[in-house]
Parts: C-alpha cells; sequence; structure tokens
C-alpha cells in the first residue's frame, strides 16, 4: 500500500524502517501462524529442509549476517548442518557438496546479481533452492523451488534494517517448524519468545535519545570504531560495523571477542571506541575480559548487555529475549547508533555514497 512507501513524519526511512521492526515482527508471526494459532510452513519446503544433509545459505552483506545468525537457529534448533556463504565467493569456489545439499538464497530484493549466479549455478547441477525475500515475484523467487516472504513492507533506505531482522524471524520459524517436525522437543514457545523480542524491540526504539546519546559521546570525532562479541554477538557486531561504514563512513570492523589478541588488538589506541555486545550467558565473562584488554591498552568501551547479564559498567542494557534470539534485539541499537553518527556528521543517511539498494551487477 502506497503509505508503506511514504516517509511521513521521520527525516528519514532509515529512522522510520527501524521503527518498524516491532510491529514487522508481530506481522510475521501473524502471517506463519495456522488457524490453530501454530506456527506453520509450506510442507514441501519443510520436506526440503527436513531431507537435506547440509543446508547452504547463500547471500551478500546484510543479508549475509542474517545468513550467519540463521546457521545457529537451524543447527541449534532443527540439527541441520548449515553452511553460510558470500555468494560472490561461492560462486567461483563451489565446496564439495553432500547428497542432497539444501541452498538457502536470502536476499532482501530477491534481485542481488551475485546471488542469483549461484542459483543459476546450483539449479544447472540439479539442486533445489529455497529464496528468502521481502519481494514477492522477484528474480530469486521466481527462480527458486521455494519461497518464503518476509513481510516487511517495502525498505526504501540503502542500509537494511527491518529486512534483516525480518530475514532472522523468519528462519528461527524455518527452524523451529523443522524441529518440530523432526520431533525434537526443545520447549520453545517461538511464538511467544517473538511476541517479547517485539515488545523488547519496541523499547529500544524508544530509547532514540539515549541513542543518539551514545552516538556522539563516542563516535562524534573518531575515525575508526570496532565491533566485538562472541557467537551471535559477534554476528551481530559484523552487522553493526556494515550500518555504521555504510552511512557514517567511520572505518568500522567487527570481531570475534577471542581473535582480538591474535592481530586486531594492536589497533587499539587511545580513545579508541569498542562496541561490545554481552547478550550470551556462556561467553558473557570472556566478553568483558576481552573489554578490560582492550581498555587495558586505551580504548573507550561501550559495552551493550542484555538484563540479567548486566553489570555496573554497561553503557546501555537491552531488555531480556531468549537466547537464541537476541540479535533481533541487539542489532536494534546498532542500527540507531549507526543512524545518529551518520546524522551528526552530515552524511546523506538514506542514499548514502557508492552504494545501492540492490545491486544487479557481478
Ligand atoms: C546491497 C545493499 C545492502 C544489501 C545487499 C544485499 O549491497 O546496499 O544493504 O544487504 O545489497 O541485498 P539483498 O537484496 O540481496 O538482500
Amino acid at each position: 500500500d502506497a503509505s508503506d512507501i511514504e516517509k511521513g513524519t521521520y527525516p528519514h526511512y532509515m529512522l522510520k524502517e527501524t521503527d518498524e521492526q516491532p510491529l514487522v515482527i508481530r506481522k510475521i508471526i501473524q502471517k506463519y501462524q495456522d488457524e490453530q494459532g501454530n506456527l506453520a510452513i509450506d510442507q514441501e519446503i519443510v520436506d526440503a529442509v527436513n531431507g537435506s544433509d547440509r543446508i547452504y545459505i547463500v547471500a551478500c552483506g546484510t543479508s549475509y549476517h542474517a545468513g550467519l545468525v540463521g546457521k545457529q537457529l537451524i543447527e541449534k534448533m532443527a540439527g541441520i548442518p548449515v553452511e553460510v556463504h558470500v555468494a560472490s565467493e561461492f560462486g567461483y569456489n563451489l565446496p564439495l557438496l553432500p547428497e542432497k545439499p539444501l541452498f538457502i538464497f536470502i536476499s532482501q530484493s530477491g534481485e542481488t546479481a551475485d546471488s542469483r549466479a549461484v542459483l543459476v549455478a546450483v539449479k544447472e547441477l540439479g539442486h533445489k533452492a529455497l529464496t528468502i525475500t521481502n519481494v514477492p515475484g522477484s528474480t530469486l523467487s521466481r527462480e527458486a523451488d521455494y519461497t518464503l516472504l518476509l513481510h516487511a513492507g517495502p525498505e526504501i533506505a540503502v542500509a537494511s534494517t527491518k529486512a534483516y531482522t525480518a530475514q532472522i524471524a523468519v528462519l528461527s520459524i524455518l527452524a523451529d517448524v523443522v524441529a518440530k517436525t523432526r520431533g525434537r522437543a526443545d520447549n520453545l514457545n517461538l511464538v511467544k519468545e517473538l511476541g517479547i523480542v517485539a515488545n523488547a524491540m519496541e523499547v529500544l526504539c524508544d530509547s532514540k535519545e539515549e541513542m543518539d546519546y551514545i552516538a556522539r559521546e563516542y563516535l562524534s570525532f573518531t575515525r575508526n570504531c570496532f565491533f566485538i562479541g562472541r557467537g551471535m554477538d559477534f554476528y551481530v557486531g559484523l552487522e553493526g560495523a556494515l550500518k555504521l561504514k555504510e552511512i557514517s563512513y567511520i572505518q568500522a570492523e567487527g570481531f570475534a571477542g577471542g581473535e582480538l589478541k591474535h592481530g586486531t588488538i594492536a589497533l587499539i589506541e587511545e580513545g579508541t571506541p569498542v562496541i561490545a555486545l554481552a547478550t550470551q550467558e556462556n561467553v558473557n565473562l570472556s566478553i568483558r575480559g576481552n573489554v578490560k584488554e582492550v581498555a587495558a591498552r586505551g580504548a573507550n568501551p561501550c559495552i551493550i548487555s542484555m538484563k540479567g547479564l548486566d553489570m555496573e559498567e554497561d553503557r546501555f542494557v537491552i531488555p531480556a529475549v531468549h537466547e537464541l534470539l537476541t540479535p533481533l534485539v541487539s542489532v536494534v541499537p546498532m542500527q540507531l547508533i549507526a543512524y545518529y553518527a551518520a546524522l551528526h556528521r552530515d552524511c546523506d543517511v538514506d542514499k548514502p555514497r557508492n552504494l545501492a539498494k540492490s545491486v544487479t551487477v557481478e
């Protein structure tokens, strides 16, 4: 509907789309529920996933980052091994495939040329493909065997926000439905947990002033910024760094906390901002150890943690959600911090230099 593509009172599409995320999650829950209120996915898609001995997720950019989270969800919930590949690399570097691979293409636009090239190649080899996209009838949707829609509504800002969270939500539903088919009792009530996520996102969308403040405090004068985390938090850090570089042009990189000492820590100087995510119980102490290491070398750490795992030194605490679903929530501060950092630097938030919303050339 036309009102979807109006900015309304928002100064930028990116801010509007960030704010839409709670609604999008609720819409996805509704779209993927059957009449009994159970999560449901087309049986042929469930069969294709269930019947596969290894899943290959192929994507670019933000969609690739959603794929990294998707791997964890599918492996932990459904118990099927998953590999995640950047499309442009996969194209000429095909790994040794198992007997029954299934390819999942994640693409907001459904038009990305690098992803399409891989789709064409694997179809030629006779393999099955599922496209997860926001655009019904897009090229990747038409050319794959199956499609799952994101129902996120049009995403106009070049920097992707609601498509990322929608991709993760849809992947979680796919993982959950397949897990139940495989008789894996995980006691996870995903409808309820995604509802909690939507509420938590709302709290974060109401914390804009605080995000603006963090952006001012840490990113006003810096030329670089690092994001660290472990597990899910590492993947969200990659996305946080991508958001920041895309729209504010600050050199930003995401690193696995444990890898710091193997090289990256050499980059830490007096005042270097390091945004550390701490939403995972099993690595909470380790990531805090990494924060101490960088702080001892002069870094300016900004810890964003989750309620229940929080400590006094944390700069911001996000509401608690299920530990498999934290990326849906922890990414919101990343998006908003990047937004305000770009704003403070007078950057064109919705149309950053050198970037296109949809890259249809290889
Ligand atoms: C472009 C956009 C990114 C996006 C990537 C993949 O580079 O600027 O925001 O993540 O393409 O796009 P897709 O439509 O395939 O998800």
